[in-house]
């Protein structure tokens, strides 16, 4: 019993401190590792040795990285070693409710976007935070756990690019491979897949909320319908990757049930600071990683595999000479291949300053009620309001007059009702995530009381199909200096329209019957820079995103797929570094073009597939699949 014990001593630390110490530091500092409930299921560290050889070194234990070594190892005569810049998750990371917590522990790389020109304008500093997971697992142990795939036509995009092989239908069953359905409606879905090792299943976790949001999807016409089915529009309940109400990751799923295969190393705390690659030959001969504070240099007979995700897999090809020529050459960088590396960059942005205050409690779940001891309780035996994934209480997918473009049924963009929200945030630790500075909060939220904060949530609107592309570059030619992240947020003027569409659908959606039961109505204190524009009108909405837009943290794209004859593509369709040998990046950085989807469920169907390639280039028997 734990748990209780812990969550008491930080809220009342918190609590007392809330006014005194600038609360950052503070919850940075409080999240040392702490050990994990099931610590049985660890991983063990294993410090490769100078000169040693393997058949396979994949860097980076993420979404990607863990299913590749799982799925290479099966091979029983290949070497698999897997590289990992952080360590274990622990106690904290496994709460499903507590995932913003993460973004504000050493679990997390720390990345911030260069200043913006529309976005991000209010935040500390007038950055955006983009936090990224330094763990066993990596960002699926910072997510907030909710599984989606997007919309067939996604991937057929894909396939019409060029990319053979990666049509919906294709790859439909690397979906289903990996997956364990839980959730009883669904075991019989032919879009669905059973015994797989990721759990998927709901947060066990509703109030009156989540009827409501069904209702009031259905008064607007809208279906409750399974959005990974055959239908994506229509309004659901969130699936997640869950697992007995705690984080499934895929350090989880896939990495502990194979962590004692002979064949399998993983060696922890490794920074990979360089690919080695013979300029000459044009073969990646191995990698050079930093461990407790040693360098070394390793092998690999057959292949090295970048899962280092977008941000670290486009920083390391720079920094190994795969790159803009032009870029390098600044850095004082030698160019083994001239290649489009760091641009594409995509992502899904969010609106997440609004809430939404209901007369009834116990309607939203907010940080007293997380923190309370029966919360605890009830989370020992995975129940109770801790199992929400992420706070995520209801997904809603739509399209916009924006997305008339896309076929019918396509959304544009999708709306996430979260449990609590900003306004809720006592402790300041959704502001920290998402960077709101606590002078915002005050103006914004501090007047209201405290029984208001406490019963607010909110319905962030998302840009699900962005037209705004933006470009990664290094900052220098040493690996300790985060990378340059321009991610250029409403670029295209169409992207804030779209996202406006979203702000005046969550209205629509509390001004139905259902949320009108419980006198829902919008918190209408102006933000600190829209107080020009009169509130609610088109200009102010346009203002008030800018000013607090926040990413969904789904950044993909900056090592793209296509085909050779594509000038903007990195790595073929079967994932090879276009003009080298030995080299595949496996992550979400090779999307070509980013889903209608949270990134995580599309980044473990990226793996398992490459792990099929991967197979295939040696001759290798695969699994047939349905
Ligand atoms: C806060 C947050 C919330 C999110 N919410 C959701 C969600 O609800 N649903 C969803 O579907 N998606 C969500 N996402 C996105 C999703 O988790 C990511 O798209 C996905 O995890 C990316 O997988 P990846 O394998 O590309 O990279 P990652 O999972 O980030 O893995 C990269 C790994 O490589 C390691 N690494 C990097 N550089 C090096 C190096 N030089 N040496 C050694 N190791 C290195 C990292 O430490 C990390 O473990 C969220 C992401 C974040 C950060
Ligand atoms: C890289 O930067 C780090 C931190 O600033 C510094 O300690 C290190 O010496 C630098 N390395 C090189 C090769 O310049
Ligand atoms: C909440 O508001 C609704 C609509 O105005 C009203 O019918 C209901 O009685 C209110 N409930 C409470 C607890 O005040």
């Amino acid at each position: 019993m734990r748990l209780p014990i812990y969550l008491l001593i930080i809220l009342n630390i918190t609590g007392a401190s809330l006014e005194r110490f600038n609360v950052f530091d503070f919850w940075t500092n409080l999240f040392r590792p702490l050990p994990r409930v099931d610590k049985e299921g660890f991983v063990p560290d294993y410090t490769p040795k100078e000169g040693q050889e393997y058949d396979f070194i994949v860097i980076g234990a993420g979404s990607a990285g863990c299913v590749l070594a799982n799925r290479l190892s099966e091979i029983t005569q290949w070497k698999v070693l897997l590289l990992e810049a952080g360590g274990n998750e622990n106690f904290f990371s496994d709460i499903p409710i507590f995932a913003p917590f993460l973004s504000i522990t050493p679990m997390n790389w720390g990345y911030t976007s260069d200043v913006e020109a529309k976005a991000c304008r209010d935040l500390r500093g007038k950055v955006c935070y983009m936090p990224r997971g330094k763990v066993l697992g990596g960002s699926s142990v910072l997510n907030f756990l909710i599984y989606q795939r997007g919309h067939p036509e996604d991937y057929n995009d894909w396939a019409r690019m060029g990319n053979e092989g990666w049509s919906y239908k294709e790859i439909l069953p690397y979906f289903k491979k990996s997956e364990n359905i839980k959730i009883n409606d669904l075991k019989n879905s032919i879009y669905h897949g059973i015994g797989g090792y990721l759990d998927i299943d709901y947060g066990s976790y509703s109030t009156p909320l989540n009827e409501a949001f069904k209702k009031a999807g259905e008064e607007l016409g809208y279906e409750w319908n399974d959005p990974n089915g055959e239908k994506v529009i229509g309004f659901s309940k969130p699936q997640a990757t869950i697992r007995n109400g705690r984080r499934c990751s895929t350090s989880k799923a896939f990495l502990e049930p194979v962590r004692f295969r002979r064949n399998l190393k993983v060696s922890k705390y490794s920074t990979v600071t360089k690919i080695l690659i013979d300029s000459f030959t044009k073969v990646a001969k191995g990698v050079e990683f930093m461990k407790n504070g040693k360098r070394k240099r390793i092998f690999a007979r057959r292949e090295v595999i970048l899962s280092a995700g977008t941000f670290g897999s486009a920083q390391l090809l720079m920094l190994s000479g795969l790159g803009p020529e032009q870029h390098l050459k600044q850095l004082g960088i030698n160019t083994v291949v001239n290649l489009p590396v760091g641009y594409n960059l995509q992502d899904h942005v969010t609106f997440s300053g609004n809430a939404f205050i209901v007369n009834t409690t116990n309607l939203c779940v907010n940080d007293l009620i997380a923190a309370s001891p029966t919360s605890a309780a009830l989370y020992m035996i995975g129940q109770g309001p801790l199992t929400v994934p992420g706070g995520a209480a209801g997904l809603a997918f739509i399209q916009t007059k924006y997305g008339k473009d896309l076929a019918k049924g396509r959304p544009d963009i999708e709306l996430v009702m979260g449990a609590g929200s900003l306004a809720g945030d006592l402790f300041g630790i959704i502001r920290s995530m998402l960077g709101v500075t606590d002078q915002w909060y005050k103006e914004v939220y501090g007047r209201l009381t405290l029984r208001d904060r406490q019963n607010s949530f909110a319905l962030n609107p998302i840009l699900i199909r962005p037209r705004s592309v933006g470009r990664l570059t290094l900052r220098s030619a040493n690996f300790t200096d985060q990378p340059k992240i321009n991610p250029n947020y409403f670029d295209h003027p169409n992207d804030l329209l779209a996202l406006k569409e979203g702000v005046r659908f969550a209205q629509k959606i509390i001004n139905t019957k259902a949320f009108q039961r419980y006198g829902t109505r919008l918190h209408d204190t102006p933000f600190p820079n829209c107080k020009d524009y009169r509130f609610d009108s088109e200009e102010y909405w346009e203002c008030a995103i800018m000013q607090t837009s926040i990413t969904l943290d789904h950044q993909v794209g900056t090592c793209k797929m296509g085909p050779p004859t594509d000038p903007t593509s990195v790595v073929s369709s079967r994932l090879l570094v276009h003009g080298i040998k030995g080299l595949r990046v496996v992550d979400a950085s090779i999307i070509p073009r980013i889903p209608a989807s949270h990134t995580h469920a599309p980044v473990v169907m990226i793996a398992e597939k490459a792990s099929d390639l991967i197979k295939e280039d040696w001759n290798m028997p695969t699994e047939s699949l349905r």
